[in-house]
Parts: structure tokens; C-alpha cells; sequence
């Protein structure tokens, strides 16, 4: 099995998550992508969800494959958010952000009564950090917010390089117009402490640690799918 079909069958997985007449978060990324795919078929078929785009990248392909949306204003509670995760470990404790949609992913998960998480089984991981952490930061005062990461890392033990994220014209900026710190820390033995310390930076605006937000994981690999929860 390739890395997409595994991408599927996780997404085929957790599409059975789905009660007619849903409020949707719905996700950022290649898997969680997969499921629109799967979701918009069922649509079709006369299935009725309303979804809430954690990006306007997912909103475009919703909108391409009829997936009816609403603002996260107009459905400020949801039933259940379906979203992919560059890294999981055994406690359901994210890494997400590699997509660049990690705020609005974290605020709609928030907002959602269980968050399901599709994933392949490279994404499985005993403990986080192989996969550099996504830091979303105010573009103001970016030098000092960066040396405050990186001090408040170093006060928990943790250091390595810390890098803008790029894309092809520039300086990679996020939906909400911020820009993203990618910092390889390597492993991250306490999340929550990390989580923590992060948030009490000004400058930070959000951070890729997912903590005691994830209800569920659909893990597919070779052998099959596994179910995780929480
Ligand atoms: C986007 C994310 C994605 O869910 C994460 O990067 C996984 O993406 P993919 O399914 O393409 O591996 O957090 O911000």
C-alpha cells in the first residue's frame, strides 16, 4: 500500500465518525483532503453535513467538490472536527501545522464536541518532535519573539535551529496573515511544558502542540486500520 492509499483508508475510516446532519470541522492537509474527497461523494449521495474550513485551501476544495460551508461564526459549536497531524504519539498529543493552518485548525478543533485525527502510520510516534515544531508568530517584533522561543526552549532543556518558513515567493504567511517559526527542538519529552511556555510569549500566536484535543485516532497501515482513543 502507498503512502496515499494509506491516506484513504484512514479518511474511509473516520468518514464512518459522520452522522447526517453534522457540524463539521474539517481539516488542512493531503489526508484530511482525501477526506473531503470521500465526504463530497457522500454529499452527493444526499448526506447532510454543514462544514467549517480550518483553511481557505480546504475551503476551496470544498467548494470545488460541494461540500456545503459555514463561517465558524455562523456554527460556532461544532459536533466533530476531522483533521490530519504531521505527528501522533500513544496519549493522542499532536504535532500539527505542517500545512501552515495550525491556528484556525487548533480553534475549530476547540470548538468541536470530538476531534477525530486520520493519519497514516508514519505519523505514529512514541514520543514528539522528529517532525520540527510549527510556531505561529505575530510578523512584529519577529527577531524578539524568536529569541524568546529559543530561551524559553533552552529553560526546558531543548535547543536547535529555529527557521522562517519559506514558500515559493517569500516569506510564508498564514491565513491569518502571521508568519510560522518551524524550530527543530528534536525530541520534546514534556508537550504540556513546551505548550506552556510558548504561550506565555507575546509574540506567539499560536503552536503546533495539540494537547488533550484529540479524541480519537484512525491510524491505516499495512496490516489495516487502527483506532485509538483518547
Ligand atoms: C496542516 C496540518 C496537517 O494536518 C498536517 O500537516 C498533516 O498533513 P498531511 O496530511 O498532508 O500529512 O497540520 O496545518
Amino acid at each position: 500500500m502507498d503512502a496515499r492509499e494509506m491516506k484513504i483508508k484512514a479518511a474511509a475510516a473516520a468518514l464512518e465518525f459522520v452522522e447526517d446532519g453534522m457540524r463539521l470541522g474539517i481539516g488542512t492537509g493531503s489526508t484530511a483532503e482525501e477526506f473531503v474527497r470521500l465526504l463530497a461523494e457522500k454529499v452527493a449521495g444526499g448526506f447532510k453535513v454543514e462544514g467549517v474550513p480550518t483553511s481557505e485551501r480546504t475551503a476551496r476544495l470544498c467548494l470545488e467538490l460541494g461540500v456545503p460551508l459555514k463561517s465558524l461564526d455562523e456554527l460556532p459549536e461544532l459536533d466533530l472536527t476531522i483533521d490530519g497531524a504531521d505527528e501522533v504519539d500513544s496519549a493522542l498529543r499532536l504535532v500539527k501545522g505542517g500545512g501552515g493552518a495550525l491556528l484556525r485548525e487548533k480553534i475549530v478543533a476547540w470548538a468541536s464536541t470530538r476531534m477525530v485525527v486520520i493519519a497514516d502510520e508514519t505519523k505514529l510516534v512514541p514520543t514528539l518532535g522528529k517532525f520540527p515544531l510549527p510556531i505561529e508568530v505575530n510578523p512584529f517584533g519577529l527577531g524578539a519573539t524568536r529569541l524568546a522561543v529559543e530561551k524559553a526552549a533552552g529553560r526546558l532543556g531543548l535547543a536547535g535551529e529555529i527557521r522562517l518558513r519559506q514558500s515559493g515567493d517569500g516569506v510564508f504567511v498564514t491565513d491569518g496573515g502571521h508568519y510560522i517559526l518551524d524550530a527543530s527542538f528534536g525530541l520534546i519529552p514534556d508537550a504540556e511544558a513546551l505548550s506552556g511556555a510558548l504561550h506565555a510569549i507575546p509574540g506567539v500566536v499560536e503552536h503546533g502542540l495539540f494537547i488533550d484535543i484529540a479524541d480519537v485516532a484512525v491510524i491505516a497501515g499495512t496490516a489495516g486500520v487502527r483506532v485509538i482513543e483518547a
